[in-house]
């Protein structure tokens, strides 16, 4: 009896566990002219104090949102410390933005950058529309979209850009869909690996992260406590070393890991995150599966014009 009672159990957990992670949609409802412009000033460097840095830069649409380094090069060549560049794709899905959560959404996020020093590094929100209005294709375009220039406006634009940003169709989101031939049979090791040793618990959902916040370190103190986290917005001291649980789609092109960047490989990214989060060590074996479970999840961007 005892022991039917436990494989119930057991199933219902799994079954749970196995609708915690969902495929991305095809597509999003977004504005295509809005989109378009927000496209434009997503690629634009002269809105910047050296004319050479635009989100692109830091956010390269050709390499999954992300420029790889461990710390981006903003304006005037200035190290953008002390966090690791996250992607811009399916950023949309998470439910707040930055490693913090300082930002709401994406317009609230695209302010940032136009005046942070470190990054595009313009005097104030007043030179960035000054900049905008000097060029006559976007003043034609806010005219006829939005009737005029606004920080506000600029940033609606690149927020619409960045829902289309999205990646469906990874192998596992196919697998999901009931392709049983789109993954690995390492891969699905993994996927049950993945489930089993806890890890859905925080990277979970549509974009299999940025639902939650948790800490890093929870078994082990992680060893960069130069930035803590959510605590440097909340002053709160059980945020210490908090952070925004991010996505893993597309992780496998996304490297260097964690918000200092400290980690150059999914491997190590993998152990450690067991060691840290979940106070265990796992064998080469499951952390080879987890890694060609997490490679599964890199999907298909279409740039749509
Ligand atoms: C010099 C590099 C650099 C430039 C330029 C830059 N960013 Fe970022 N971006 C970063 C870094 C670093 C972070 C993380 C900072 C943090 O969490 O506090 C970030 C975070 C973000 C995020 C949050 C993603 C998430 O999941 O939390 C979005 C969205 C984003 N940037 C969009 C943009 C847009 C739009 C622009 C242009 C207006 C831009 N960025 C310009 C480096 C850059
Ligand atoms: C208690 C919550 C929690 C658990 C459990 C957890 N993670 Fe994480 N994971 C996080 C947080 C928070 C971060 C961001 C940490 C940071 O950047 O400092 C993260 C970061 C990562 C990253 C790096 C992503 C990037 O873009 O930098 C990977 C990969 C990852 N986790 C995989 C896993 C795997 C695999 C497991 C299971 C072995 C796991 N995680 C278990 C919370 C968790």
């Amino acid at each position: 009896m005892t022991l039917v009672a436990f494989n119930i159990c057991n199933a219902q957990t799994s079954i749970n566990q196995d609708r915690m992670i969902t495929p991305l949609p095809t597509s999003i409802p977004y504005d295509k002219e809005k989109a378009m412009l927000g496209k434009q000033l997503y690629m634009d460097t002269s809105l910047s104090k050296d004319g050479k840095v635009s989100c692109n830069t830091c956010h390269d649409l050709k390499r999954y949102g992300v420029d790889n380094e461990i710390f981006s090069i903003g304006a005037d060549g200035v190290l953008d410390e002390p966090f690791n560049s996250p992607t811009t794709f399916n950023s949309v899905f998470n439910f707040v933005q930055f490693w913090d959560g300082k930002a709401k959404n994406l317009a609230d996020q695209a302010k940032n950058p136009f005046i942070n020093p470190k990054e595009m590094a313009l005097k104030d929100e007043a030179e960035v529309v000054k900049k905008v209005e000097a060029n006559a294709k976007y003043k034609a375009s806010f005219d006829k979209i939005y009737g005029e220039i606004t920080m506000q406006n600029i940033t609606d634009a690149i927020a619409e850009f960045e829902k289309t940003l999205i990646t469906p169709n990874a192998p596992f989101d196919r697998y999901l869909n009931g392709d049983e031939n789109a993954i690995s049979s390492q891969a699905k090791r993994g996927w049950e690996a993945f489930k089993s040793n806890g890890c859905v618990a925080c990277h979970q959902g549509q974009n299999i992260g940025g639902t939650m916040y948790q800490k890093i370190g929870i078994f082990e103190p992680y060893p960069n406590q130069e930035n803590l986290g959510r605590y440097e917005i909340t002053k709160i001291e059980s945020d210490k070393m908090v952070f925004k649980v991010p996505s893993l789609r597309n992780v496998a092109k996304t490297a260097p890991y964690y918000h200092d960047g400290s980690i150059p490989t999914l491997d190590a990214c993998v152990q450690f995150m067991a060691y840290y989060q979940l106070g265990r060590f796992l064998d080469q074996q499951t952390v080879d599966d987890i890694v060609a479970f997490l490679e599964s999840l890199t999907g298909e961007f279409n740039e749509q014009f």
